[in-house]
């Protein structure tokens, strides 16, 4: 029988694995991966050459990238270890580009060892970069001075951003090349995350081809991501991916007619492809009734989900103890020793201490900016694949905390 994606619809097997496990936990569907996976390249299949590079910030699991390269993706990374553990997971080096930001010229030279395609995003490393390596191809990360993105700490593409080399800054770019007689191979842009209106991709795509159409050599041009997922039900305010790709197809096909060459789009999602397919099981530790709330208190907190704090994003949280229980409300907050509010004043089925509740869209910017706040120990995380559960990272101990601490007797 095929699942359905949504993992809520089966309480029993979502508390049959938080006995098996423990909570909390996360548990991600790779069935939904694959789904969404698919669902981008049939959208874009109007492309001659499509590339989908994971982002693997999202979600740095070994299991999750070993079976998105099996798949066909190639992967987006922003730091030394994020292609450690690429090439771990197979990936081809030429299938991984290197978006850094800040990083020092170290690290890069370091990315050039490992034999990954490099993009740029700073003029000062890029006369760096020239003068070390007058023979490698390189990327460059535009910034195109768009305000886009659901919230400012991932709103990256605007005049203020510390990301990308300005769109005004172009000539400073033809001069520094022109000059060194480097091969730039591709541009790139990312504007932001959660971006649900389409205008902004497509103010984007202008401004790519504006810069592109001056560098002859191209192989790829790059639109990042930022593809808005649905976080309730009936989300209105998700990307719609369908009239998105068809008028991206036609103005790509459009450029690459005049520019004389087939070259690659490529694509880098990380919460488009994992975000949806993650679930995080906590238990209810305590019912608190004071004046004017009835808080949730449940065993878990920023330390390892931290993004309705951080983001003010809001993640669907459903009871699965008594998923037909009289709806009631409740704020549900952690555990730890500051305000850590996962839902303000939500309408969830009645709640007793014990219950197992759910928190929807786990699988992208959850586990992978977790941290060990209060000595907390990190949670397991368990991928289901056509039904069955397999362990792909175990919960911490004491040891991990305490692994690095050198102890000195003063
Ligand atoms: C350069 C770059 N590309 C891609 C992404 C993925 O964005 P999203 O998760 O919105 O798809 C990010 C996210 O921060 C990014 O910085």
């Amino acid at each position: 029988m095929k699942m359905n994606y949504d993992l809520t619809k089966y309480p029993k097997l979502l508390l049959k694995l938080s006995k098996k496990y423990g909570t909390p936990l996360y548990i991600y569907n790779f069935n939904k991966i694959e789904k969404q996976y698919v669902t981008m390249l049939n959208s874009f299949n109007g492309i001659k050459n499509l590339i989908i590079n994971y982002a693997c910030k999202a979600n740095t699991n070994l299991n999750i990238l070993k079976l998105l390269q099996k798949l066909g993706s190639g992967l987006d990374a922003v730091s030394i270890q994020e292609i450690e553990i690429a090439l771990k997971a197979k990936f081809n080096p030429k299938k991984i580009i290197f978006t850094p930001n800040c990083v020092s010229i170290n690290e890069i030279k370091n990315a050039v060892k490992l034999g990954v395609r490099i993009n740029i995003d700073n003029l000062s490393i890029l006369e760096q970069f020239c003068e070390l390596y007058p023979d490698y191809p390189i990327g460059i990360r535009i910034n195109p001075h768009i305000m886009a993105g659901g919230n400012k700490n991932i709103s990256v593409g605007h005049i203020d951003s510390k990301f990308g080399i300005s769109y005004y800054q172009v000539p400073h770019i033809k001069r520094i090349i022109k000059n060194n007689r480097i091969n730039v191979e591709g541009f790139h842009i990312h504007t932001g995350s959660d971006i649900y209106n389409i205008k902004s991709f497509l103010k984007g795509i202008k401004i790519l081809f504006k810069t592109a159409k001056d560098f002859p050599d191209l192989d790829y041009i790059n639109m990042g991501s930022g593809f808005r997922v649905a976080y309730k039900k009936e989300d209105i305010k998700k990307t719609d991916i369908y009239p998105l790709s068809k008028i991206i197809t036609n103005k790509f096909n459009k450029f690459c007619e005049i520019y004389g060459n087939n070259v690659t789009l490529i694509f880098e999602p990380g919460k488009f492809l994992v975000s949806e397919s993650g679930y995080f099981l906590v238990n209810v530790n305590v019912i608190k009734q004071t004046i004017s709330t009835v808080f949730a208190g449940i065993n878990s907190g920023f330390n390892h989900f931290i993004r309705p704090m951080f983001y003010n994003a809001y993640h669907s949280i459903e009871n699965i103890s008594n998923p037909n229980g009289l709806q009631r409300l409740y704020t549900v907050v952690g555990y730890i020793c500051e305000s850590d509010t996962f839902g303000l004043n939500r309408k969830i089925s009645e709640i007793h201490e014990g219950d197992l509740l759910c928190i929807k869209n786990a699988g992208a910017y959850c586990f992978s900016m977790s941290s060990n706040y209060n000595s907390r120990y990190r949670p397991s995380e368990v991928m289901i694949i056509n039904g069955k559960d397999f362990l792909i990272r175990k919960r911490e101990t004491m040891n991990d905390i305490l692994k690095n601490i050198v102890e000195i007797s003063v």
